[in-house]
């Protein structure tokens, strides 16, 4: 719930116009990233950074639920292990702050977000599955 008293974080950062700006920042990072831009060789960009604000925004408290399929369903068999995961969530940090979102709500946003890695990551970084973790 939220009233005038409590935004949200979403409404706390500037909504979706201030999203959208942190998730073109954040691709920015991602793509220049060795590690990381593989993963996204033949991604449709624009459809990806709207999908992602969409899913932000919902994810921080906005009015809309995200339509979109599951955080499993999405990155299942991509190979993501922890390690991506971990340079992911400091690169939406980074691009947070540069946006001049506050440390208090930067720890906010990555408190609701780093739980998802139970979702994305389906590999240890020699290639086995994650304990208890079936092929996906
Ligand atoms: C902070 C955690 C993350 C969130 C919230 C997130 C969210 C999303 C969303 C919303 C989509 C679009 C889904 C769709 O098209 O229906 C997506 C796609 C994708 N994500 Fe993530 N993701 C995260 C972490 C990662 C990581 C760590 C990697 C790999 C390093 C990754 C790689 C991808 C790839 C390759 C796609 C598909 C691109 C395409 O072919 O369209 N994601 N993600």
């Amino acid at each position: 719930m939220s009233n005038a008293a409590e935004p949200t974080i979403y409404q706390a950062i500037g909504g979706d116009p201030a999203l959208a700006a942190v998730v073109d920042d954040l691709y920015a990072r991602i793509l220049r990233d060795p590690e990381l831009c593989g993963f996204f060789a033949g991604a449709s960009m624009p459809r990806l950074k709207g999908r992602q604000v969409d899913f932000f925004a919902a994810a921080l408290g906005g009015p809309q639920p995200y339509q979109g399929a599951s955080m499993r369903e999405v990155h299942r068999g991509k190979g993501i292990c922890q390690e991506h995961f971990d340079l992911v969530a400091g690169h939406l940090a980074a691009a947070l702050t540069d946006a001049g979102v506050t440390d208090d709500t930067v720890g906010q946003i990555l408190a609701a977000i780093t739980p998802l890695a139970s979702q994305i990551v389906s590999m240890k970084p020699a290639g086995q599955l994650a304990a208890g973790q079936e092929p996906r």
